[in-house]
């Protein structure tokens, strides 16, 4: 996995349309019917900060964690443009999900947009839950989303194609996805063409994404074994979670 410095560059370009302010009221929400309202969150894998953004305009502080220091660069360059009551109520630090240790207790943890699937082992995962049950109190919430495996099998991935482009540049983004059923993942391979508007100089950067769908048995049984137990699994964004959707959302609490 990676997200260096082009992807991490072009990302908020490639999401310019996900409406991060909808995905967390959906998270609010979720965490509020469990009983957390407001408080102190822990993100991990927060990428480059838009939903720590969002979480903390709503009042919540926000510590965010993830691995690539390139994303974090976007986070806290984000953060410097808001206004200071709500950045004030945000930090960023370098950190990997499954070692992660802040020395501190947090109301919740969230990890958003398939950071979970990012955790390819079982060892992987676990460790990550292992991070969640460290930083929260008895009945602290874990709240995370995963590309959904009933779903990714009766659908899979197939080849796609993604255009963004700002004034500097112009980035498509082609997908090819090779399934290995063996490990429940997928490869996805990036070739990332990007070319200055000015100069009309194309850059080509190849990159590949190891990603793992997930189904609710061996969820379950991680979390549990991770000590905490499963109180809810939702279609991301609400609903009835369905063998159609392709990212499901859970949530724990720890015993
Ligand atoms: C698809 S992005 C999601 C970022 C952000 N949560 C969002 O919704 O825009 C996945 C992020 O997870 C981070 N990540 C993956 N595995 C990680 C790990 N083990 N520890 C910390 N960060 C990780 C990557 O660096 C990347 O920023």
């Amino acid at each position: 996995m990676s997200f260096h410095t082009t992807y991490s560059r072009y990302y908020d370009l490639f999401y310019q349309e996900k409406n991060y302010n909808a995905e967390a009221a959906f998270v609010t929400e979720l965490l509020g019917r469990y009983g957390i309202v407001g408080g102190h969150l822990m993100d991990l894998g927060c990428g480059t900060g838009r939903h720590a953004a969002e979480f903390a305009a709503a009042g919540f502080r926000v510590s965010g964690v993830d691995m690539s220091t390139d994303m974090l660069a976007r986070a806290d360059a984000r953060r410097t443009t808001l206004p200071a009551a709500i950045a004030k109520r945000l930090s960023f630090q370098q950190g990997d999900a499954r070692t992660v240790r802040t020395e501190e207790i947090y109301d919740a943890v969230v990890s958003l947009f398939h950071v979970a699937s990012y955790q390819t082992t079982n060892a992987d995962f676990m460790a990550m839950c292992h991070t969640a049950a460290t930083h929260l109190p008895r009945s602290g919430l874990f709240l995370f989303d995963c590309w959904y495996g009933p779903a990714v099998l009766a659908d899979p991935p197939d080849v796609r194609i993604k255009r963004a482009s700002n004034d500097e540049s112009a980035v498509i983004r082609i997908s090819e996805p090779a399934m290995r059923p063996h490990e429940n993942a997928v490869a996805v391979n990036y070739t990332i063409l990007l070319t200055d508007r000015q100069t009309q100089h194309v850059e080509t950067v190849l990159e590949t994404h190891v990603m793992r769908y997930m189904f609710k048995p061996e969820v379950e049984l991680m979390l549990d074994l991770s000590g905490f137990e499963v109180l809810d699994s939702v279609k991301w964004m609400g609903g009835a979670l369905s063998a159609e959707d392709l990212s499901a959302t859970f949530v724990a609490r720890k015993r």
